[in-house]
């Protein structure tokens, strides 16, 4: 047999987890979050992923803070809010495929996020006309930049 198709244990204290076989789905940027909150594109886009045979679905980079976004339409978990959709529409796509493990990329873009337009962002048409940075600079002392001090 393929040691593709093998199982694989991820070790951890509480017990770790058994995969049935090792693909494992890399984390892909939707941009069609609505102010970090996931929406019915998420439900279908990890409704169809979660039954694909795959053992784990890495949801994608997920700001842990808004400015901390790479478009506008990035996903968030950084309030109530976000959490509460993400966690919904979550539930929903797993009822189609709770066997499929399921992982998140936490991500903080860093210094330059959060700005489409004037950048040639084939991946994220939705925010290409989208409005000023989001992000910011970490200093105000800092040799000159195109990003506002904080
Ligand atoms: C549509 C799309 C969205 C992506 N979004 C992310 C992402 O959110 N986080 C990330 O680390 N990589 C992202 N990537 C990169 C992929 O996770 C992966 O690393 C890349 O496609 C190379 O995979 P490969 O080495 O298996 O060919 C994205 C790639 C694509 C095609």
């Amino acid at each position: 047999m393929s040691l593709l198709f093998s199982p694989l244990t991820l070790p951890s204290p509480r017990g770790g987890l058994t995969l049935p076989n090792r693909i494992v789905i890399a984390p892909m940027c939707q941009y069609s979050a609505i102010n970090g909150e996931a929406t019915d594109w998420h439900l279908m886009h990890w409704g169809n992923l979660l039954n694909g045979g795959a053992a784990l679905l890495t949801i994608e980079a997920t700001a842990v803070v808004p400015e901390g976004r790479i478009t506008p339409a990035c996903l968030g978990l950084w309030d109530e809010r976000t959490e509460r959709a993400l966690a919904d529409t979550l539930q929903r796509a797993r009822q189609l495929a709770p066997h499929t493990a399921v992982c998140i990329q936490l991500a903080h873009a860093g210094r330059p996020p959060a700005r489409c337009r004037g950048r040639a962002h084939s991946c994220c048409p939705k925010n290409r006309a989208a409005g000023k940075p989001l992000g910011h600079r970490p200093s105000p002392i800092c040799p000159p930049s195109r990003h506002p001090p904080p």
